[in-house]
């Protein structure tokens, strides 16, 4: 697929006020700092679409763009950073469960984990939150420049050991860098796929 345009939207804390649902969308969750936004700038080839940071948290709000005038990208924000109050999680907590239940567009949650880590308590309860209200997601491997292909390949075998004592099939994954545009291809073309416009 190819980029032709990429265009700012909205930022929303409120699901209700998120664009209407009449074309499909596709978000990026996943812990702070993950890598969410620097993907979907890898994507888009755009270096300031979504705008990232250093440090987590960066992103808040529930971004909307809008691509080729034909599908949403969503930059949604992280969890899971140790310095964030019980209240702020739970602010989270409700608005990326009730984003994720109202958006009858969604076609998949890109769910992101750092390749650099062993299984996160926080990405595998996340994991059962999608599994349960039955939202599609895959999974995304970020930030594999930073370690050995070798490295990289034990982690991800590790992922799979530990989702295979829970779940009897696995997501679909995707092996990310957006700073070598690792993976770009290729999640490019599952949207193409998934999507029925
Ligand atoms: P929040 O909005 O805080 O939830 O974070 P995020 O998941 O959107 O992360 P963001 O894209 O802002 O990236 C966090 C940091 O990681 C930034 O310093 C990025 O430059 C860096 N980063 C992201 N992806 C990669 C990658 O593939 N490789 C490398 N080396 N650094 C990356
Ligand atoms: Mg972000």
């Amino acid at each position: 697929m190819i980029i032709k345009e990429a265009k700012f939207v909205s930022s929303n804390t409120e699901v209700a006020k998120c664009p209407e649902t009449t074309l499909p969308e596709y978000a990026f969750i996943g812990r702070s700092n993950v890598g969410k936004s620097s993907l979907i700038n890898m994507l888009t080839e755009r270096s300031k679409l979504a705008k990232t940071s250093s440090l987590p948290g960066k992103t808040q709000l529930i971004n909307h763009f809008i691509i080729n005038d034909t599908w949403y990208l969503v930059d949604l924000p992280g969890y899971g950073w140790a310095r964030v109050s019980q209240t702020s999680r739970e602010k989270w907590s409700k608005m990326v469960k009730a984003y994720l239940r109202n958006r009858s567009n969604l076609a998949c949650v890109f769910l992101l984990i750092d390749s650099r880590l062993e299984p996160q308590k926080t990405d595998l309860e996340f994991i059962q939150v999608l599994g349960t209200m039955g939202v599609p997601f895959v999974l995304v491997f970020t930030k594999t420049d930073k370690q050995s292909g070798q490295k990289t390949q034990a982690n991800i075998a590790t992922f799979k050991k530990t989702l295979l004592q829970t779940w009897e099939e696995l997501p679909r994954l995707f092996i990310t860098s957006a700073a070598e545009k690792k993976g770009r291809e290729e999640l490019l073309e599952f949207i193409a796929e998934t999507n029925d416009q």
